[in-house]
């Protein structure tokens, strides 16, 4: 028996180094020490044995198991080594940075707007892309019939049986003063930014899809005063203390009166927002009296900044979707 563990022993040996790789070492272990082995055969029938030789029987068959474990590891090692060499990778080499995105001009500008005027108190609410014609339209004293709808045509989800039902792409961000100012009680003083979209030819200038972010005040007390003093000081903190701002009369039919802000911007003014007080027929539509509370509103096209701030010239660019312009900001 003593010779047959010595026997065992040299050719478990010489399959160990001959194992080409680690299935093939595991094989040669698991066949002589594992279970069904005749190692492990050997060393459950010592009890049969007298006491001598069962001492030095299980002696052997105990050290030869331990030779064969050891000489097994060794190999491991030399096969782990050598597979890792033949993947030709050099561990110390720096790793490769994956390419991450950047935020869109139109977010930097949006948040940097938003940081602005929540510093002056205004809060953030939001209304839907899909929006009711009732809101986009009716209550902003916009009727079905007024002209001005023909400058924010629109596309038309769906055909209802009334304006309560008929659902579009909002035109512009208004809507939500009209759904805030249905759920809120004065004091009210918030923005909204969001996506908007007119039935547009695209141009430069023009995208059927754009962003504004609307503003909107109602206290007691409120007047063109008060409107003209915020506006004025976000743009500035916007696009710099030295800009020069313009109000110039102009007409929105929810909003009495109104105007256009204009900037001077390299040897010309340029239209930055419309805004106004907002209108005692509006504040009326939403439950609020105008004799006690009056408000202003304004409604930033978020391109157009964008566009000035950085000099960027085709509002398209925004759109399509290629990071090397985006990552420029
Ligand atoms: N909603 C107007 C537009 O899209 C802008 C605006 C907002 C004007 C609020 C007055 C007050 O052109």
């Amino acid at each position: 028996m003593e010779a047959e563990i010595k026997q065992i022993v040299e050719s478990v040996k010489l399959s160990i180094a001959k194992a080409k790789d680690l299935a093939s070492l595991t094989e040669v272990v698991v066949k002589s020490t594992g279970r069904k082995s005749r190692l492990t055969e050997i060393l459950r029938s010592i009890s049969e044995l007298n006491p001598d030789e069962r001492r030095q029987v299980g002696f052997l068959a105990n050290e030869a198991k331990v030779e064969i474990e050891r000489l097994a590891g060794e190999k491991q090692t030399e096969l782990e080594i050598k597979r890792a060499e033949s993947m030709h990778r050099d561990v110390t080499l720096p790793g490769i940075k994956p390419a991450v995105g950047h935020l869109s001009p139109i977010t930097i500008v949006m948040r940097e707007l938003i940081k602005v005027l929540a510093e002056l108190g205004f809060e953030i609410a939001e209304g839907p892309e899909a929006e009711l014609e009732l809101y986009n339209f009716d209550l902003l004293n916009i009727p079905a019939e007024h002209p001005a709808r023909d400058e924010w045509d629109t596309f038309w989800l769906k055909q209802g049986s009334d304006s309560r039902h008929n659902v579009l792409l909002r035109t512009h961000t208004s809507p939500v003063q009209i759904r805030y100012m249905l759920d809120n009680k004065p004091p009210i003083r918030i923005i909204s930014p969001g996506r908007t979209f007119r039935y547009e030819a695209e141009d430069a200038t023009h995208a059927a899809v754009f962003s504004q972010m609307e503003g909107l005040m109602v206290d007691k007390n409120l007047s063109v005063a008060n409107l003209k003093a915020v506006i004025t000081y976000f743009v500035k903190r916007v696009l710099g203390d030295e800009k020069i701002v313009r109000f110039r009369p102009s007409f929105f039919p929810f909003t009495e009166p109104s105007f256009e802000v204009d900037v001077w911007f390299n040897g010309k003014w340029l239209e930055l927002m419309g805004c106004g007080m907002v209108s005692p027929q509006v504040l009326r539509n939403v439950g609020i009296d105008p004799k006690i509370y009056s408000g202003f509103a304004f409604g930033v096209g978020i391109e157009r900044l964008t566009m000035l701030k950085y000099n960027i010239s085709d509002i398209r660019l925004f759109l399509n979707g290629d990071p090397r312009f985006a990552n420029q900001f």
